[in-house]
């Protein structure tokens, strides 16, 4: 320990730099993890039909898209206010949704790019893998290396809100029966 200190000045400002320098990564590690224990965005999204867990709420994250008929901020569990848009697809029906950065849903290989509801990015149908039930679409940039591609998103989950219930409202059924046991 004693060594570089005594091999001159450069070696002694280097080392404290280095020094410097990890323990503020290690605060700031510790700071952001303490930041999402207690983040609004907590918990589980579940597949409405099976529970299984789709994604984690706080890869939450408003991607707004001008293809949007209709965009609300509103309330999602319990005290998530997540963007919520309604979109349209060509057969005509309509889908409210809220995007997510990442997920366990299970990707098709086939990717679309015409209709797309995010444009810049293909579409491919996005399943739940335990149930299989259609939970959404997962959205690719469509030329990754392109500039202005470079400050967005390369990739996010667009999950249809009917299709999905935050582990909140799940408890909140589970919690009710047991009132009838005791
Ligand atoms: C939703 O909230 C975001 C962030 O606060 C804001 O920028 C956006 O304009 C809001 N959108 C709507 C439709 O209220
Ligand atoms: C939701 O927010 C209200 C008021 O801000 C708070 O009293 C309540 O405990 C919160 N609920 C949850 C599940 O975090
Ligand atoms: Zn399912």
């Amino acid at each position: 320990m004693a060594a570089p200190r005594q091999a001159g000045g450069l070696t002694l400002v280097v080392a404290d730099m280095l020094q410097v320098f990890f323990t503020c990564c290690l605060v700031e590690l510790l700071v952001s993890a303490v930041c999402s224990q207690y983040s609004q965005f907590q918990g589980f999204l579940l597949c409405r039909k099976c529970g299984f867990e789709i994604a984690k709420a706080e890869d939450l994250v408003s991607i707004a898209s001008e293809a949007a008929l209709r965009q609300r901020n509103d309330t999602f569990g319990s005290n998530h206010t997540v963007l919520i848009q309604l979109f349209r697809n060509p057969q005509d029906i309509y889908f409210e949704v809220i995007t997510c950065l990442h997920s366990a849903v299970e990707k098709s290989h086939e990717r679309y790019i015409t209709d797309s509801w995010f444009p810049g990015y293909s579409w491919s149908i996005a399943k739940c893998p335990h149930c299989s039930s259609h939970v959404g679409w997962s959205f690719h940039a469509v030329n990754e290396a392109a500039e202005g591609h470079k400050s967005k998103v390369l990739s996010f989950v667009g999950l249809i809100l009917d299709k999905i219930m935050h582990e909140d409202e799940a408890s909140n059924l589970i919690v009710m029966p047991k009132t009838y046991t005791s």
